[in-house]
């Protein structure tokens, strides 16, 4: 499984110290950028290139992180195919993949960090969607908003 990370300045230092711990157990994780700490960097510019990796199947799972995290899951979720949610507690960062297979967790570096972080990130990349016809019936319906609205 392929996973990419990405952040703004807001979420920068998290999005580093993310991305070495699952590279250092052991997983295929993209860095998607900020490069760079940036203070005047915009959240959309850093979203935007793994929400595309994501819409098309090239990152299985991404983890975008921002100051709350909303920023990041307001710009992913405008990006076809994108199911983008911001995460701060266990239940949701699995409920969210085996319900409503969301494809990319956000989060806030200033309002989170350290361990909790971590434990949000091992839930998510381990949880798996569960396909039950009334969850796949439901995320039908939210492919059906996206064709009606897309121009
Ligand atoms: C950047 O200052 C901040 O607004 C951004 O990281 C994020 O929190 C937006 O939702």
């Amino acid at each position: 499984m392929k996973i990419g990370i990405a952040a703004d300045h807001g979420g920068f230092d998290q999005k580093q110290e993310l991305f070495e711990y699952l590279h250092s157990n052991g997983h295929d994780v993209t860095d998607f950028g900020a490069f760079e700490f940036d203070e005047s960097d915009d959240y959309p510019d850093k979203v935007k290139p793994l929400a595309i990796a994501v819409s098309k199947g090239e990152i299985q799972k991404g983890i975008a992180i921002c100051g709350s995290g909303v920023g990041v899951t307001v710009a992913a979720n405008k990006v076809p195919g994108v199911r983008a949610a911001l995460i701060t507690e266990p239940y949701s960062a699995h409920q969210g993949v085996e319900h409503d297979n969301m494809n990319l967790m956000c989060l806030g570096g200033r309002v989170m960090g350290g361990v909790v972080l971590k434990e949000l990130v091992e839930i998510f990349i381990t949880a798996e969607y569960v396909e039950e016809e009334r969850f796949q019936r439901r995320l039908r319906k939210v492919e059906d908003l996206e064709k009606e609205f897309r121009k």
